[in-house]
């Protein structure tokens, strides 16, 4: 019998989730929250199980939690390296994944550039997946603990109206976010160049904005994200310069908010181009150092709840 808090075998993205589900997971992950701040940070909930890291895509926030994670809850936790693996040989990330899977793993957590990569490998492996980013597609960890960050200082997530800035188009952060924020009640803006939106914007439930000052007007939370470069097919900006100018955040579009809207970031940051230095490290509006914390927590919890679920046979 699987945990009916959260029946599933994988963590492969928000879209799908029910309300129940989320908040369980963030209840799960207020639990870890108060160990990893304790003095004791291990535990033994895991001693015997192994997770496997497999990065195909640069990390420093999220292999590192997964890592810190996986060795808080007493599970062996393994780093595949993916540049001196034999995915340098040619190995296809099938065959990389039912590799690992033979030498009888609990969890993979895989990060990968194409959209729908970790969905693929699930259905391969007796593993539980956890999909720690994929293409353009999700994050769905990020946006549990962006979740666990909003709610733990604001106390809710329902009625909060929260504007997510800037490149969207390629974000799977925003993806995964707009997912968690609709289904849980919030109100959802996308302030960014028509160049950097996704087609049919509106369609995600949200209101567009072009203008920060006017998509910023009383929001609660901001959210900014940087220009995804890796995965532009072309000039989507005019100019850096031009950029900050008109959708880089500063004291003077921010006062548009509401004054205790809180700023959040996933990192990783690029300062004075989507976000101006001093208020990144302004500790009376920036949230961002805490997002790296809650990502600890989140991660526990969600390989807590799946090496629980595996051992039940949840499918
Ligand atoms: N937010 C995030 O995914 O950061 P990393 O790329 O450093 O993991």
């Amino acid at each position: 019998m699987t945990d009916m808090n959260y029946p599933h075998r994988h963590l492969l993205g928000i879209e799908g989730l029910s309300p129940l589900e989320i908040s369980y997971l963030l209840d799960q992950s207020e639990r870890f929250v108060e160990v990893s701040r304790g003095p004791d940070r291990k535990l033994s909930t895991l001693i015997g199980k192994t997770v496997v890291n497999l990065f195909f895509e640069n990390s420093t926030r999220t292999r590192t939690s997964f890592e810190l994670a996986g060795k808080r809850l007493g599970a062996d936790v393994i780093n595949m390296t993916v540049g001196t693996s034999s995915v340098a040989k040619g190995e296809t990330l099938i065959d990389t994944a039912m590799t690992l899977n033979a030498m009888h793993i609990d969890v993979l957590v895989v990060r990968h550039a194409d959209s729908g990569a970790a969905k693929l490998l699930s259905d391969k492996v007796n593993c539980a997946v956890i999909n720690a980013g994929d293409g353009q597609h999700e994050h769905p960890t990020q946006a549990l603990l962006d979740a666990l960050t909003i709610r733990r200082r604001k106390g809710h997530l329902d009625g909060l109206s929260v504007a997510i800035c800037g490149d969207v188009r390629h974000s799977r952060v925003a993806r995964s976010n707009i997912h968690l924020l609709n289904v849980m009640g919030a109100q959802v803006r996308l302030i960014a160049p028509r160049t950097l939106l996704p087609a049919k914007a509106e369609a995600l439930g949200v209101e567009v904005f072009h203008d920060m000052r006017k998509g910023l007007k009383d929001v609660d939370i901001v959210m900014m994200l940087r220009l995804q470069n890796e995965r532009m097919t072309s000039n989507f900006i005019p100019s850096i310069r031009e950029y900050f100018h008109f959708f880089g955040l500063d004291y003077d579009k921010l006062s548009a908010a509401k004054p205790d809207a809180l700023i959040m970031h996933p990192g990783p940051m690029n300062r004075g181009v989507e976000i101006d230095s001093d208020l990144a490290d302004d500790v009376e509006r920036s949230v961002i150092r805490e997002q790296v914390e809650m990502g600890v927590a989140v991660r526990m919890a969600c390989l807590d709840v799946l090496t629980a679920n595996l051992s039940k046979g949840a499918a």
